[in-house]
C-alpha cells in the first residue's frame, strides 16, 4: 500500500492511493467557544441542499452537544472504540519530536487505514455502517451534560497516555457544541473505500464530491469515512454528501459580483464562530501565507486544530477548543494541541484578538487581512498573565487584494437620538 506524508499525524501513513495534492484546499475553522447550538448553519444547509424526498434524514451540517450527542449516534465513540481494539494501549502521541512537518509530535498509534492490517481485515479502513435509528435523530442529547469528574478516571476516553499534562481547573458538569459538515479530507476514507472510484477531489479547491453518474449505492463510502459524512438516499440508491457549496466557492453567486462566497452554513452562522478559506498547497505543503487567516490560525498559531486527527485523513475542518472542558476528552478529540491553543485563545495577543474579530463578518472569503493599529482601551490579568486590548482596525481582502471587510476590536455602539426612541 502507498505511504502518504500527514502533516497532522507528523509521519507518513499508509493510503489507498499515491499522495497528490490540489493547488489549494478549502478549509475551515470553527470556534467551539461561541456556539450557542441554534442550528442556523444546519437550516441554511437543509434548506439548500437536502430539502428532497429521499433527504429527509440528511443533515451535512449537524451541531451536536458532546459528550453524548452524536449524529449518527455514537459515531466517533463507535470509530475510537474500533481504533483502540485494533491497537489496544498504543494509540498515542509522542509530543517530544515537534517541529514545522510536525507541528503537533508524532502519532505513534494506528489510523483507520493502518487498523485493518493489524487485526487481518481486508479493507482499506475500518469501519461500519450506521443503523436506521442511528440516523433517526439528528439531535438527540442536545444539552445533555456530563455531571462527573471527567480528568481523574479519563472515563470516555480510549487507549494510552497522549502525552499532554493538565494541570488547569476544570468544570465538573460540562457539555459543548461540536459543530460538523465532511471535512474535504486530504486523504478521505470515503474516496479510498469506494470500488468503484466515483468519489473524487478536485484539483482546484480539494472539495471532495460524489460523481453521482458513477456511484452505485455501494456504500463503502458511508462506512469507512470515519466522520460519517457520505448519506444513502433510498429513493435514488446513490449516496450524497457535502459538497462544499461549490457554485459559491467558485463564485458564482451573482451576489458577490464573481468574488468566492463562503458556503451557505458559514455565512449563516448567528454565533459568529466560523470562518472559511482556501490555502495554498506547493509541492504538498500549506505554503506559509502568515496573512491568510486560515494559514495563521491553523499553522502558525496553532490555535485551529484538527477533528480526531488520529483517524488518519487528515481532515480539513480545524476547530478552537472549548476552554471548559476537560482537557483529556479534548484532546482525545482534538489531538495534543490542546493545552498550547486554549493559552492563546485565552489571552490572545493583539493579532489573534484582530482575526478572531473576522469570523462571520462577510460572505465572501477572505483570501488576506492586515491590521491597522488603534489606542490601548482595556488591561487586566488573566490567569496571571498581562493582557491588554487595543482598539485596532483589521482589514480583510478577497483573492485580488481588494478590501471586503473592516471591523474594529471594539464593537462600535450608537445612542439613539431622543427623539426617536423606537428608531432602528
Ligand atoms: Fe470523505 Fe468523510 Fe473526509 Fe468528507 S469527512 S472527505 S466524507 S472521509
Ligand atoms: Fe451544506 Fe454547503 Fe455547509 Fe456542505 S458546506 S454542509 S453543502 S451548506
Ligand atoms: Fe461508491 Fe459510496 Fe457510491 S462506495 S458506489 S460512492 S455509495
Amino acid at each position: 500500500m502507498p505511504e502518504v506524508y500527514n502533516w497532522q499525524l507528523g509521519r507518513r501513513a499508509t493510503y489507498r492511493y499515491e499522495e497528490k495534492h490540489p493547488k489549494e484546499q478549502f478549509t475551515f475553522v470553527f470556534n467551539t467557544n461561541r456556539c450557542i447550538a441554534c442550528q442556523t448553519c444546519t437550516m441554511a444547509h437543509k434548506s439548500t441542499w437536502t430539502f428532497s424526498k429521499g433527504q429527509e434524514y440528511m443533515w451535512w451540517n449537524n451541531v451536536e452537544t458532546k459528550p453524548y450527542g452524536g449524529y449518527p449516534q455514537f459515531w466517533d465513540w463507535k470509530i475510537l472504540k474500533m481504533l483502540e481494539q485494533s491497537n489496544p494501549g498504543q494509540n498515542v502521541w509522542n509530543v517530544r519530536k515537534v517541529d514545522n512537518e510536525k507541528p503537533h509530535g508524532v502519532y505513534e498509534g494506528v489510523t483507520i487505514f493502518e487498523a485493518p492490517e493489524k487485526i487481518g481485515l481486508n479493507q482499506e479502513a475500518i469501519g461500519y455502517v450506521p443503523t436506521d435509528e442511528e440516523w433517526r435523530f439528528p439531535n438527540f442529547g442536545e444539552d445533555t451534560a456530563h455531571g462527573r469528574e471527567f480528568t481523574q478516571s479519563r472515563e470516555g476516553t480510549f487507549g494510552g497516555d497522549n502525552g499532554c499534562k493538565s494541570v488547569l481547573p476544570e468544570h465538573k458538569i460540562w457539555f459543548f457544541y461540536l459543530q460538523r459538515i465532511c471535512n474535504h479530507c486530504t486523504y478521505p476514507g470515503c474516496l479510498a473505500a469506494c470500488p468503484r472510484k466515483a468519489i473524487y477531489k478536485r484539483q482546484e479547491d480539494g472539495i471532495v464530491l460524489i460523481d453521482q453518474s458513477r456511484c452505485r449505492g455501494y456504500k463503502k463510502c458511508v462506512e469507512q469515512c470515519p466522520y460519517k459524512k457520505p448519506m444513502f438516499r433510498g429513493t435514488t440508491r446513490i449516496s450524497e454528501k457535502c459538497i462544499a457549496c461549490y457554485p459559491r466557492i467558485e463564485g458564482l453567486d451573482p451576489l458577490t459580483e464573481g468574488d468566492q462566497m463562503e458556503t451557505r452554513c458559514m455565512a449563516a452562522c448567528v454565533g459568529k464562530i466560523r470562518l472559511q478559506g482556501l490555502v495554498k498547497v506547493q509541492n504538498g505543503r500549506w505554503v506559509s501565507q502568515m496573512d491568510n487567516p486560515q494559514y495563521y490560525l491553523i499553522r502558525h498559531r496553532k490555535v485551529a486544530l484538527p477533528l480526531y486527527p488520529q483517524f488518519g485523513t487528515e481532515p480539513n475542518g480545524y476547530y478552537i477548543p472549548s476552554r471548559h472542558v476537560p482537557r483529556a476528552y479534548s484532546q482525545q478529540m482534538f489531538g495534543p494541541g490542546v493545552d498550547h491553543s486554549i493559552d492563546q485563545y485565552m489571552v490572545p495577543d493583539r493579532n489573534l484578538l484582530a482575526i478572531l474579530q473576522l469570523f462571520r463578518t462577510t460572505q465572501r472569503i477572505i483570501f488576506s487581512y492586515k491590521v491597522e493599529k488603534g489606542p490601548k482601551i482595556f488591561e487586566t490579568n488573566i490567569h496571571g498573565k498581562k493582557f491588554t486590548m487595543h482598539n485596532d482596525t483589521v482589514i480583510g481582502m478577497n483573492r485580488k487584494g481588494k478590501e471586503i471587510i473592516r471591523v474594529t476590536v471594539e464593537e462600535p455602539f450608537y445612542v439613539r437620538p431622543e427623539e426617536h426612541p423606537g428608531a432602528i
